[in-house]
């Protein structure tokens, strides 16, 4: 039986896009292109095979908007002209298999979470935070070098339209610099962009306002954190103000996510999860209320503008369900599609389980220089992946 009358698989609009269905590709990096920022045959071959596998939009991996803001190696750079025709391939790519597939380009500054083994470039804050976790403090921006980067985001904005691609997501959540800038607990600034939940969203704003004189209603949206899981940072109380003040700075449409990196050094009972790398991307979901771990989030929530909920969706008939109570707009989904990046038409047609194959274990974020899926390597054999798992998650990447 297909589940074409399925509210999941219904159409919906961000901004002027229409979408084919409520599933999205979260924004996941491969780590795959190459140090002069061109385009790889493998990272063409990620986005053929998911435009093929019935998503209705997929964000890509981060794109980093400036050179100093690259957090780690084979990560995309949208920070000059001359990376236009290189990433434009990849919106080529994902229309020419599906031009029904939305394809949004997400624009980064790693800000504090700074780990690029070849740069020199400082790790930089709204606040000079001391971090448990981090080995550089992070340095505060002056307010010329906040300017720098409003300018450098809204100049990402302009080139992802050029390069054909059909919106741009902004990094703000797991504590990346917009991300730090949006939390109370690492921008302790008193200037216009700290203090107040308004003041921490002025970045956001003055990025929107500036890049809507260049791109008209070109979709913008937003990544953002619901809960930093870090005391004195956004929590679950505070998430609806600043939802709010989000919804107004003119972004089409909200990712609601979690976690910074600082975090990790809390325990299990402290957070609710286990502590692992990274920690948006939790792991042991193996139970039902285990999964879409962010949804007890857009309970008391008011915005204006659709709402994407990232996190743990793991299974076609709980997701339908959450559709349909209408508390948020769109699912999006990052490990099952690197498992299955033809999951979403698998669930369209009833093929196999209710379930995504993917088990959560993280391997494909250890080892990056295999990117993809160790179970699949393994057909999905559970047994095997637990016996190479055993002896090193190494060896199932051979
Ligand atoms: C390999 C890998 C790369 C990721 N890269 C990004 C990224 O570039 N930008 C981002 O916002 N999140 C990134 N994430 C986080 C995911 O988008 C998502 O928020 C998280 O994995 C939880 O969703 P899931 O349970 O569907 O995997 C990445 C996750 C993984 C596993
Ligand atoms: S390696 Fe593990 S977490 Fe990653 S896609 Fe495969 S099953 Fe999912």
């Amino acid at each position: 039986m297909s589940r074409e009358n399925y509210a999941v698989f219904s159409t919906a609009k961000i901004g002027n896009l229409d979408l084919k269905n409520r599933l999205i590709r979260s924004a996941t990096c491969e780590y795959k292109m190459a140090e002069d920022g061109s385009v790889t045959e493998i990272v063409l071959d990620i986005y053929r095979k998911l435009a093929n596998g019935g998503v209705g939009m997929i964000i890509t991996g981060l794109m980093a908007v400036t050179q100093g803001g690259k957090g780690v190696s084979g990560q995309a750079c949208i920070d000059d002209d001359r990376f236009i025709t290189q990433i434009a391939k990849i919106a080529e790519a994902v229309h020419d298999q599906d031009n029904n597939c939305a394809v949004i380009a997400q624009l980064c500054h790693s800000g504090r979470q700074l780990t690029h083994e070849n740069t020199t470039a400082d790790c930089v804050g709204p606040t000079a935070m001391p971090s448990p976790l981090l080995e550089k403090k992070a340095r505060e921006l002056s307010g010329d070098e906040v300017e720098t980067i409003i300018t450098a985001f809204v100049n990402g904005i302009i080139r992802a339209e050029k390069a054909g691609f059909d919106g741009a997501q902004l990094h703000g959540a797991h504590g990346y610099l917009l991300s730090s800038f949006l939390s109370p607990y690492t921008n302790q600034r008193r200037d216009c962009f700290g203090g107040s939940t308004q003041n921490r969203v002025q970045i956001i704003k003055a990025i929107v306002e500036r890049a809507r004189k260049a791109v008209g209603d070109f979709p913008i949206l937003i990544k953002v954190n619901c809960d930093d899981h870090v005391v004195g940072g956004i929590t679950k109380a505070s998430f609806p103000e600043l939802i709010s003040e989000l919804s107004a700075t003119g972004v089409d449409a909200i990712e609601i996510s979690g976690g910074i990196w600082d975090c990790l050094v809390r325990s299990e009972e402290e957070l609710g999860f286990v502590p692992v790398p990274i920690p948006e991307s939790r792991t042991q979901l193996d139970k039902p209320e285990k999964q879409s771990y962010y949804y007890s989030y857009v309970n008391k929530l008011n915005p204006s503008v659709p709402l994407i909920l990232v996190g743990g969706n793991r299974n076609i008939e709980a997701l339908e369900t959450i559709i349909q109570e209408q508390k948020v707009d769109f699912i999006s989904m990052s490990r099952p599609l690197i498992a299955e990046p033809g999951l979403p038409e698998r669930w369209l047609q009833s093929v196999g389980s209710d379930k995504a194959n993917c088990v959560s274990c993280n391997a494909c974020l250890l080892y990056k220089d295999a990117f993809g899926c160790a179970l699949k390597r393994l057909k999905f054999n559970r047994k095997e992946f637990e016996a190479g798992y055993a002896g090193g998650w190494k060896a199932v990447f051979k």
